[in-house]
């Protein structure tokens, strides 16, 4: 394309970039940043911080480290304020500490949570007519989704956010503090995304939560005479009428709502994937109840039997943490058997952080640091074996992919390889296959394709094309 081709807005198009940090309810909310910066500001997103006019972090609190890393982050940028460019700062750790971020780091131009992430247009205008930092982290319950425009779709795969915030409390946890209680979004409102997605090429959708199965979303429209509630098990139900989408996940879902009714949902949409992330957090029933998970691990294990027998091949794969305050090396033992006993697929564990103004900051820990990394380094290495068990048994077999794109190492496939038709998908169990797509490779981009898995590496697995 010549320069002459582009049209004046296009021209001018501001940049923003942003840095995301936390979960995947922060990437979703950073998808929806770009949206209505571009729908009201022209703005465009960019991947080079240097070239941008806005930087924001979204960010998240949920433990020590994560906190401090942004605003080190931070540090970094300031000397971009030199030429112009504005900064801002969203998410988790901005919805706790609001105008406390502009004492710590002045040059800050705004401040917006999860739930206001919508005003953000009206933020950075009011910093330039009023010439100082705007700070909104107010929860307007749910208003956010009524003023983002529609999604632009990238690729096969796309998330839908079903809820916000969490209700539950559990003592460690800072989410609902930031997020908010828990709200659902109304039935036809997501219907209505999914099917604005499928109708954009989307194949995968992936719902949305803190604790989608909490999921309970009016259903009826505002005219409604009388109010019926949509549940969880319903909506997964009611997603996969809709033709075009072939695959749904969910993240994340909670134990204690685990209900029959979801289980069922498992026999009869076989478009809902063989794989479940269920955090379980720990498997001693003293730290659970320290925890106010509101469950104990014999009824954790009988949910995960339950489901087992109706999908046996089901990959799991759960959060944990180590070194709540009081973990023996008895508690620590009984989460290890679970491990084994469930053979999760890769899980995300980290050492216990004790966060301001939850219950659990307060309680006596009298743990050395150096045991609770010894325990976190166990877990992990006996998960990353089972891992590598799982891949090393998936060679030989036929999996189903959507291809989602390029390969993102092309330089590691086989050698004399064509970069060019090497591909990337995901398997049911979300596993990362790459394979050579020959000469239409690119074509293969937004299918789903049978390949053959020929080798198990250890982030990742290669495969053939199956043909006929
Ligand atoms: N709602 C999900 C659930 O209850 O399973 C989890 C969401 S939370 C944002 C993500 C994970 O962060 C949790 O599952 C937990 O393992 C971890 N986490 C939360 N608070 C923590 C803390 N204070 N210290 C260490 N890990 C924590
Ligand atoms: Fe945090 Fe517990 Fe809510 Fe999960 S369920 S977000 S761990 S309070
Ligand atoms: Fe972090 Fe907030 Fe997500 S604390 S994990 S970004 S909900």
């Amino acid at each position: 394309m010549t320069s002459t081709t582009l049209t004046a807005p296009e021209a001018t198009h501001k940049k923003v970039f942003i840095k995301t940090f936390g979960c995947q309810m922060n990437e979703y909310d950073s998808d929806k940043m770009v949206d209505v910066l571009r729908a009201a500001e022209g703005y465009e997103p960019t991947q080079n911080v240097d070239e941008a006019d806005l930087v924001l972090f979204n960010t998240c609190s949920v433990r020590e480290k994560a906190q401090e890393k942004v605003f080190s982050d931070l540090g970094r940028i300031k000397h971009l304020k030199k030429k112009g460019v504005k900064i801002g700062v969203g998410g988790c750790v901005a919805s706790q500490e609001g105008g406390a971020i502009i004492e710590r780091a002045p040059y800050v131009d705004v401040v917006f949570g999860p739930q206001t992430l919508h005003r953000l247009p009206e933020l950075l205008r009011a910093r330039d007519a009023l010439a100082k930092p705007q700070v909104d982290i107010t929860f307007p319950e749910i208003e956010k989704f009524d003023h983002l425009p529609p999604a632009k779709v990238d690729g096969a795969t796309a998330f839908v956010s079903i809820m916000e915030g969490c209700s539950k409390y559990c003592s460690y946890c800072v989410v609902p503090y930031t997020r908010g209680e828990e709200v659902s979004r109304p039935f036809e409102d997501v219907m209505r995304e999914v099917q604005g997605l499928a109708d954009q090429g989307v194949k995968e959708v992936t719902l949305l939560g803190q604790n989608v199965n909490a999921y309970r979303g009016t259903m009826g429209g505002k005219m409604a005479v009388s109010e019926e509630i949509c549940d969880f098990a319903t909506l997964i139900e009611r997603v996969a009428e809709i033709s075009s989408i072939q695959r749904i996940r969910y993240t994340t879902s909670h134990p204690n709502e685990f209900t029959q009714a979801l289980i069922d949902v498992y026999a009869r949409v076989p478009k809902l994937v063989s794989h479940l992330h269920l955090p379980v957090q720990h498997a001693s029933d003293r730290i659970l109840m320290a925890m106010k998970r509101g469950y104990t691990a014999l009824q954790y294990k009988s949910t995960v039997r339950k489901l087992r027998a109706i999908r046996p091949e089901i990959s799991m794969s759960s959060d944990f943490i180590v070194g709540f305050p009081g973990e023996t090396d008895a508690d620590f033992d009984k989460m290890m058997a679970l491990i084994e006993d469930i053979g999760y697929d890769s899980s995300f564990s980290f050492i216990f952080s004790p966060r301001p103004g939850t219950p659990a900051a307060n309680l006596a820990d009298d743990t050395p640091h150096d045991v609770k990394l010894k325990r976190l380094q166990h877990l992990q290495a006996t998960i990353d074996a089972n891992v590598q068990r799982i891949s090393a048994s998936r060679v030989g077999t036929i999996q189903r992919l959507l291809v989602e794109g390029p390969s993102r190492r092309p330089e590691k496939s086989a050698p004399g390889a064509i970069y060019a038709q090497q591909v990337m998908g995901r398997t049911d169990c979300n596993r990362i296959v790459n394979f050579d797509g020959g000469p239409n490779a690119q074509r293969l981009i937004g299918q789903m394709l049978d390949v053959r898995i020929t080798e198990a590496l250890p982030h990742s697995l290669r495969a053939e094309v199956v043909v006929g």
